[in-house]
């Protein structure tokens, strides 16, 4: 446990994103274009995501900023902006194949949910958020600050939305600090596990819930993960403790201290903005959004969940959710139900071509 304040630049204000941008990138035209072909060469409906290689794509001039994202947030702020992917040349459909050229050169894709996908539409599909099988991403309503379950999370935008949808993030590292000084004692309390459901999309060999700390340490590194809709419905589980009234003012005051306007960066996405995150040192939210009516314009954005090859050691109390706490494996997803041999074959196929180890080999 750090009772202490955690310098890096991973802990950040508001202000210090506005005074130092480093961590947005915009293509060029040159860029553009090079992506724009990569995906047209390649692109071919017959084919799956996972008949993609690598080397199907040369991301050309675009790789270079893309790597000086994937370098702040690993090492820098934890997130990044990467504007002007080649969003008006291409179809939808080659916009998904493009967001999942991008993650072939960066990580091993991880799926996402019951349905094992490995890249999600995200949508509004009319899905209620807050029950028992509530994802955020298929709802159309506000949504808890939260991790999601992977290393990095990316998220391209085609289409916005009518109105609303704005994206917030926050930083844990900076939340973390300021509880410490303000609440020690509740920062504290966040070190003990707490139990998050699976919301009924376990893998058949998972339980519905596992613990997992708010905080955590890793090599000198603070890690964090969190997100209340998965504790409160844990909370009607066999099994799981019940949550003490300190916690709750714990978990209340870590979503205040998120909120907080100096400390919550908010935007708009722009169709063909990408935001890249990191997972153990930000958590996200958005806004609750009013869809367009004709369905080729409704908000759309794709997310893709990567393990990185070359990203440290996570804390122990990661292993539940992460599969794999060891730098350079295949960890974190969420597995789901329809795991099968395709998607071992990619996993298998990617992890070697990056030179990772999959957990148990
Ligand atoms: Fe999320």
């Amino acid at each position: 446990m750090r009772l202490v304040d955690i310098e890096t630049r991973a802990a950040w204000t508001v202000a210090d994103l506005e005074g130092d941008t480093r961590w947005i990138e915009t293509l060029d035209d040159a860029a553009r274009r090079d992506l724009t072909n990569a995906v047209r060469a390649a692109h071919d409906p017959a084919r799956s995501l996972f008949d993609y290689q690598r080397a199907d794509f040369d991301l050309g001039r675009a790789w270079t900023p893309i790597t000086r994202c994937l370098r702040e947030i690993k090492e820098g702020r934890g997130f990044a902006l990467l504007r002007g992917l080649p969003r008006d040349g291409l179809s939808s459909a080659e916009f998904e194949l493009l967001t999942w050229a991008i993650g072939l050169h960066i990580g091993v894709a991880r799926p996402q949910g019951k349905a094992s996908q490995y890249l999600s539409a995200v949508r509004d599909a009319g899905i209620a958020y807050r029950t028992a099988r509530g994802r955020g991403y298929s709802s159309a309503a506000e949504l808890d600050f939260h991790t999601d379950s992977a290393d990095i999370a990316l998220l391209t935008c085609y289409n916005v939305a009518k109105s609303g949808g704005e994206s917030m993030v926050s930083s844990s590292v900076t939340a973390h600090n300021v509880m410490v000084r303000e609440r020690p004692n509740l920062a504290a309390l966040l070190y003990q596990p707490l139990y998050f459901s699976r919301q009924r999309e376990q893998a058949p060999d998972e339980a519905p819930f596992y613990p997992n700390p708010v905080w955590d340490e890793a090599g000198g590194l603070l890690y964090s993960k969190w997100n209340r809709n998965r504790v409160i419905q844990a909370q009607a589980m066999e099994g799981v403790p019940a949550l003490t009234p300190l916690q709750h003012e714990a978990m209340d005051y870590l979503d205040e201290i998120l909120r907080r306007p100096e400390l919550m960066y908010a935007t708009h996405l722009r169709p063909g903005d990408m935001q890249m995150l990191n997972n153990h040192v930000t958590l996200h939210s958005r806004t609750a959004f009013e869809d367009h009516d004709d369905p080729a314009l409704k908000r759309c954005l794709f997310r893709l969940w990567l393990a990185p090859p070359d990203w440290p050691a996570l804390p122990r109390s990661w292993r539940p959710a992460y599969g794999s706490v060891a730098a350079g494996t295949v960890r974190g997803g969420i597995i789901g139900q329809a795991y099968d041999e395709t998607r071992r074959n990619y996993e298998r196929r990617q992890a070697a071509e990056l030179g990772m180890r999959q957990p148990g080999s």
